[in-house]
Parts: structure tokens; C-alpha cells; sequence
């Protein structure tokens, strides 16, 4: 078992021109950790491997490795494993020449060299693929082969970007998992970068939100998911109901009629955001809760144990996820939707998506869905 390097960014910042791709990030990553950098298109995670990676000079800020200042040490002496989305294998060389290429770098013996392959392609279980070309093999397998070579040094920090983007879906969760095998055995720290939550939420033990070159918050998944901080985190990561209004004095009222208490909300302007698994589906007959809305269904979908309802309301389409013990509601059915106060958390609604939340009654979520990591 290697010790995972120890990661600090501080104050880091990439200019490129007049904008900012990365805007003053703070993170820490701890040692075996696997932390994973989740934001849109453009948002800075690439560009902030790349500083880690040493590829990317930063405008400002340091870059810190086990306590020792790296940020303009050169990318081939920090000692990193890199995995990328084209897995840029050589082609003219086989498989296990390949895996030998970062040693042969550094000049380790033939034997040696040849030996330390084979052990990684048997981390990977590709060992039986040693003397293939790259060609040969298929998408995942040449991604476990650059995988190989990222891990054959023993580098006790890996990088990785979209490792999996290019594969299919049925593939992407078989790497995932073997991903994850190879983390808990090795004990290195991993920073892995997607845009994918359901893959940051699968893999990660920390995820650090980016949007617009900034960190809006850094958490477990199950931290991210019952208590976002702010309305871009509440929006990106699970799915969510929200509904436009606007709080006057402590009460959120919705575009659509509904009222939900907000104590402690600030007026004007706001968003109220719930969970589909926090809704209830309820006939018209049942007397109305107090966190109440009429719509009628659109469609209902069996995922296995689970029902996801589409329902029609005056605040726009409200999805739910219900477990299927009760007579599910059919399309068409007018049905009213009811959640406990706590179950909206009501953001302000304003143009920087990064203003807080201001309301909280409890969390988002239910504690039992405390599942994910
Ligand atoms: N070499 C460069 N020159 C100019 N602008 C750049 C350069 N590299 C990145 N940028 C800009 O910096 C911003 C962040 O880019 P970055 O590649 O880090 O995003 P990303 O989060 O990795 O996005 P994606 O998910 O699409 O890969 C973008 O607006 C991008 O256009
Ligand atoms: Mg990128």
C-alpha cells in the first residue's frame, strides 16, 4: 500500500487574458484521498488539474504536495500519474511496452521494467492482453492500459480527466468500479475531474463543485445533497424540483399560489427547491396539508422499486420518486402534491448564484438517503 500524497491549492489563479478560468481556489486533499473536481463546461476543473499536473503555470496562488511548495517544479519531476480522455496510447507499441514507457523514462532496467508492467496490467487484469497492440483492444480495455501506465511508477498522486467520457455507459460503470477496487487497494490520492454527477457521486469521497472558475462547495455527496449551499449546488447535484416566488416576511409565495414558510429568509426574489423523494402524491379528496399543490400527472415511470411521477402543476413540471407499495397514480389522474415545511430549502434569487441559502427548517433530503458514497 502506497501513502497518498497530501494536496494543498491556495489562492490559485488562471488569467488568460482579461478572464479568469480559475478564480482563487482554496482546496485540501487529504492523503488516500479520492476527490473529484464536478462542474459544467468551462467551469475551470481542467484547467486546475492542469496546474496540479504542472502543465499550466498559475497567474497566483501555490500549489503545495505533501508540505513542499511544487508549483513551478516542471511536470515530469512531481512524480504524478496522469489518466486522460484519449487514452494516447502508443500505437506502434504493445501493450505492455506501453506500461513500460514511463519507467523506461526514468531509466529503470529492462527486467525490471518488464516485471513492473506486468504487475500493472494484472491490477488492471489485462495481463493476458501484454503482447496485444493498442489497436486491438477495445475502448475500456485501452483505458485500463493507460491506467496501467499512470499507476506502473507507483505515483502516489493520480490525475485524471474525463477518463471514462468516451465510453459507453454499460463500460463506464464496469471502470468505475474496478476504479474504485484500485483506490481502496493502492491507497493513493486520487483528483479525477467529470461533469458527470451521477460519476462524481459514484466514485467520490469528496467532491469539490466548480462553476465560473470558483469552488461553491466542497463535500461528501451525501453533504452535498442534503445541504447545499447554494442554489447552483442545490440545482447541479441530485435532481430537484424548484419553484420561482418570492419571500415577504418569513413566507416564500410561488409563482404558481403556493405558500411555504422561510424563516429567517431574506424578502425578496427567491427559490424553493425540493427533493422528488420529499414529495407526496395525494388524491384531490384528502384535505389539503398546508405545503400544497394541484397538478395532474403526466406520466409515471416504473424504475424497479421506485416510481417517478411527472405531474403538471400552475409552478411548472414537479418530479416525484415514490416507492411502489401504494396503487400508483395513472396519466391524467388530478392528484395534489404535499411535502413537510422543511423539505424546501428556499435560496435568494439573484443573479450571483453563489449568495447562500438563508432558510433552513432541516435538511434537503430524508436521513435514510444518507446511501450514497
Ligand atoms: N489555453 C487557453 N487559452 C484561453 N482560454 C482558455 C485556455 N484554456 C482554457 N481556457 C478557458 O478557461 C475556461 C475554463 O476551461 P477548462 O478547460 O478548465 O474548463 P473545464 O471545466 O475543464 O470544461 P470541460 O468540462 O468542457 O472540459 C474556459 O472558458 C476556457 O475557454
Ligand atoms: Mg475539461
Amino acid at each position: 500500500m502506497i501513502s497518498g500524497a497530501e494536496l494543498r491549492l491556495s489562492e490559485l489563479v488562471k488569467r488568460y487574458g482579461g478572464a479568469s478560468a480559475v478564480d482563487r481556489i482554496n482546496l485540501d486533499v487529504a492523503s488516500g484521498e479520492f476527490l473529484t473536481l464536478l462542474g459544467p463546461s468551462g467551469s475551470g476543473k481542467t484547467t486546475t488539474l492542469s496546474m496540479i499536473a504542472g502543465f499550466t503555470e498559475p497567474s497566483a496562488g501555490r500549489v503545495v504536495c505533501d508540505g513542499q511548495e511544487i508549483t513551478s517544479v516542471p511536470p515530469h519531476k512531481r512524480g504524478l500519474g496522469m489518466v486522460f480522455q484519449n487514452y494516447s496510447l502508443f500505437p506502434h507499441l504493445t501493450v505492455r511496452e506501453n506500461v513500460e514507457f514511463p519507467l523506461r523514462q526514468r531509466g529503470v532496467a529492462k527486467a525490471k521494467r518488464s516485471e513492473q508492467a506486468l504487475q500493472a496490467l494484472e491490477l488492471v487484469e489485462l495481463r493476458e492482453r501484454a503482447n496485444a497492440k493498442p489497436g486491438q483492444l477495445s475502448g475500456g480495455q485501452q483505458q485500463r492500459v493507460a491506467l496501467a501506465r499512470a499507476l506502473v511508477f507507483e505515483p502516489r498522486l493520480l490525475l485524471m480527466d474525463e477518463p471514462f467520457g468516451a465510453l459507453d455507459r454499460a463500460l463506464r460503470e464496469r471502470l468505475q468500479i474496478e476504479l474504485r477496487r484500485l483506490h481502496k487497494e493502492l491507497g493513493i490520492t486520487v483528483v479525477f475531474v467529470t461533469h458527470d454527477q451521477e460519476e462524481a457521486l459514484t466514485l467520490s469521497d469528496r467532491i469539490a463543485v466548480f462553476n465560473e472558475g470558483r469552488i461553491e462547495q466542497v463535500g461528501t455527496p451525501a453533504e452535498l445533497y442534503e445541504r447545499p449551499e447554494t442554489l447552483f449546488v442545490a440545482r447541479f447535484i441530485g435532481e430537484s424540483n424548484s419553484l420561482q416566488g418570492q419571500v415577504t416576511e418569513e413566507r416564500f409565495q410561488s409563482e404558481g399560489g403556493v405558500s411555504i414558510p422561510a424563516p429567517g429568509a431574506v424578502d425578496g426574489p427567491s427559490v424553493a427547491i425540493i427533493r422528488p423523494e420529499r414529495l407526496r402524491v395525494l388524491n384531490t379528496r384528502v384535505e389539503a396539508e398546508e405545503c400544497a399543490l394541484h397538478g395532474r400527472v403526466r406520466d409515471v415511470t416504473f424504475l424497479g422499486a421506485q416510481l417517478r411521477i411527472e405531474i403538471d402543476t400552475p409552478d411548472g413540471i414537479m418530479i416525484v420518486r415514490t416507492g411502489t407499495e401504494n396503487p400508483a397514480p395513472q396519466s391524467g389522474d388530478a392528484v395534489q402534491l404535499s411535502w413537510l415545511p422543511g423539505a424546501a430549502a428556499i435560496f435568494p434569487h439573484r443573479k450571483d448564484a453563489r449568495e447562500t441559502s438563508s432558510s433552513w427548517t432541516e435538511t434537503l433530503a430524508p436521513s435514510t438517503s444518507s446511501s450514497q458514497s
